[in-house]
């Protein structure tokens, strides 16, 4: 059974009580033992003293008279023995008067010890426990405390002993008063210990109780201070408590504090980040990680691998479990195909955490770079080589013979013309990548813009017989850099009149559309064959790359027109009409009357 603090303390105010009053009892029990023996010890010695006299000098008559009388007189029993004068013990005596109801023989008086004690010292004396004179008394062995004395005398007419004995009733009723005294002590005792320690528990319990229910609201999370009077015996642990809940409430403020921002920087990361167990099992993910993915936020903990099936990665996951960071990179299939650069990190308390990265882009460009790189040096190796061809045969004797001497710098002059024309378009295409040429849109008047860009092609023109056609209202403006407009009329311009047969058409239109001005130039040429009409705004794409060569290209040219109409916030598209011919066609910003052509254009990009 479990006690209660009341309980408790009952049980030991109730030992000490009962401990306190046996050991009380007991002390007092020999002490009154004691002192009640020793004095009727001396009050028998003196009453021995007196009667001695008499029985020696008196007939053995008398004797018994005499004994019987004392005995009657003082309650005590008196035994007389007497001998001859050279008797050398006790024994040798004989009784002359018994007033014992014990019937005991000269002998049996003669062993006693207060007997012995006398005949040797001339007084003797015993107190102590002996058999009552009937020592079965209602079937339970009766012993009694007795006191005994024995004198003994000694002279010419002969020896003899007296001996008296009194029963101690009188110690055993004030025993018994003692323990009534003592019991109800004890009891009274027992009575104000239950009452202070139900108090003391009850004081106790109450600021307990208290302490018990703040600490659960603590737990709980909840703020709050335990009140307690200064002189309580609990104001130490309610302190303590106090102290402790005040830290507990600092350290769950700065913990939340650190969860709220770690969640926001989470969800603001445009990297997705992965917590796994040891188990490699998903603990925590943030919204870049599921988009990435395509995975619900909150699911029960999937396998890593249920998310992502890449082997790589796992054994990177793995790695850092170990203990060892380590990279992986994988492709996505699903919900798009991605190319995901990962980062794996030790977690301090086991598992890891990943960082994925979305690098498709990236790689996408450095691919880009590459072919960029790989397909620039091709072209610039052939107008080169060129060049070094003509140059040697010059070098070698060409120049001496003027006909083939002026064919050999005829074609050298023309490669230095395709390098130059090929390394300021790699230039031009360069700068539009990077984003470092500046195109600023502005007010333009289209007409002579157009008139403008036709002058380079003209000639060329009137020299193929080809029709030149401008349809353009003198009013119409739009919101352009003239300049970079200028070069992607020029480089269209130039397409068709190149790519036109002898005796075909080349137009210009330019017509307003109800926030766009729309500007098509069109010819009478081959057409582009579909597969290649989305490609030729592709660098270096060319339908008869062998032609285009022939005729100047450097297969930029379209590229370059893409990016100036991106640029100016416009978009360029391709026709081919199955009637013949191709259509390019570019839409750019109109003027609106009311906003200002700048900042619209700037917007619209
Ligand atoms: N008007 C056109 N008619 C037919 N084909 C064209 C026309 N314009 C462009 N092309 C095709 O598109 C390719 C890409 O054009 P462009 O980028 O200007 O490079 P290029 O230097 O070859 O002219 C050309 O090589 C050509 O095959
Ligand atoms: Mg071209």
């Amino acid at each position: 059974m479990k006690l209660g603090v009341r309980g408790r303390l009952f049980v030991t105010s109730a030992a000490v009580i009962v401990g306190i009053g046996a050991g009380a009892m007991g002390l007092a029990e020999r002490e009154v033992r004691r002192v009640l023996g020793d004095w009727t010890a001396t009050h028998l010695q003196a009453e021995a003293r007196m009667v001695a006299p008499w029985v020696r000098t008196r007939p053995a008559g008398e004797v018994i008279e005499i004994a019987q009388g004392l005995a009657h007189a003082t309650g005590a029993e008196v035994a007389v023995l007497a001998g001859a004068a050279d008797a050398r013990s006790p024994a040798a005596l004989r009784i002359v008067a018994d007033s014992t109801k014990r019937g005991m023989d000269g002998d049996t008086i003669a062993g006693l010890p207060e007997v012995r004690a006398a005949w040797i010292a001339g007084e003797g004396r015993w107190i102590g426990r002996e058999k009552c004179a009937s020592p079965v008394e209602h079937g339970v062995p009766c012993v009694e405390d007795g006191v005994a004395v024995a004198l003994r005398w000694k002279d010419p007419s002969g020896t003899g002993i007296v001996r008296l004995r009194r029963n101690l009733v009188e110690v055993n009723r004030a025993v018994a008063y003692v323990r009534r005294v003592l019991l109800l002590a004890g009891l009274v005792g027992l009575g104000a210990a239950l009452v202070m320690s139900g108090l003391a528990s009850h004081l106790l319990s109450r600021t307990l109780s208290r302490i018990v229910e703040r600490s659960r609201a603590m737990a709980r999370g909840e703020g709050g201070r335990i009140v307690v009077p200064p002189d309580d015996a609990l104001e130490g642990l309610a302190g303590s408590i106090n102290t402790l809940g005040a830290e507990l409430e600092r350290t769950l403020d700065e913990t939340t504090r650190q969860r709220d921002l770690l969640a926001t920087v989470l969800a603001g990361m445009a990297d997705g980040v992965v917590a796994l167990d040891r188990d490699l099992r998903v603990t925590a993910s943030n919204p870049a990680a599921e988009a990435l993915l395509g995975v619900p936020g909150h699911d029960a903990r999937p396998f890593l691998i249920e998310w992502i099936r890449s082997p790589d990665l796992l054994a990177a996951a793995s790695r850092a479990r170990d203990g060892v960071p380590d990279e992986a990179e994988f492709d996505l299939p699903w919900p798009h195909h991605r190319r995901v650069l990962a980062g794996a990190h030790p977690l301090s308390q086991g598992g890891c955490l990943l960082v994925l990265r979305d690098v498709t882009e990236t790689r996408r460009l450095e691919a880009v770079r590459t072919d960029f790189v790989a397909n620039a040096s091709h072209e610039l190796r052939t107008p080169v080589a060129a060049i070094r061809a003509s140059l040697e045969a010059l070098a070698e004797g060409a120049a001496s013979d003027p006909e083939a001497g002026q064919a050999f710098l005829e074609a050298a002059q023309r490669n230095a013309l395709r390098l130059s024309r090929l390394v300021d378009d790699l230039l031009d295409i360069t700068r539009l990548e990077a984003g470092r040429r500046e195109v600023t849109p502005a007010a333009t008047a289209l007409a002579p813009l157009v008139a403008s860009a036709l002058g380079p092609v003209r000639h060329a023109a009137e020299a193929k017989g080809l029709t030149l056609v401008v349809d353009v209202a003198r009013e119409v403006e739009a919101c352009v850099d003239p300049a970079a407009l200028e070069q992607v009329l020029a480089n269209l311009l130039d397409n068709a009149v190149k790519y036109t047969p002898q005796g075909g058409r080349v137009e210009v239109a330019v017509a307003r559309e109800t926030e766009r001005i729309r500007i098509e130039v069109r010819d009478t040429g081959p057409g582009i064959p579909p597969p290649h009409r989305g490609r030729v705004f592709e660098r270096f794409h060319r339908v008869d790359p062998g032609r285009s060569r022939e005729l100047g290209g450097t297969g930029l040219g379209l590229a370059i027109v893409k990016h100036l109409v991106d640029a100016m916030g416009g978009d360029v598209s391709l026709e081919c009409p199955d009637t013949g011919g191709s259509i390019f066609r570019v839409r750019l910003p109109a003027i609106e009357p009311s906003s200002t052509c700048h900042q619209d254009a700037t917007d619209g990009r």
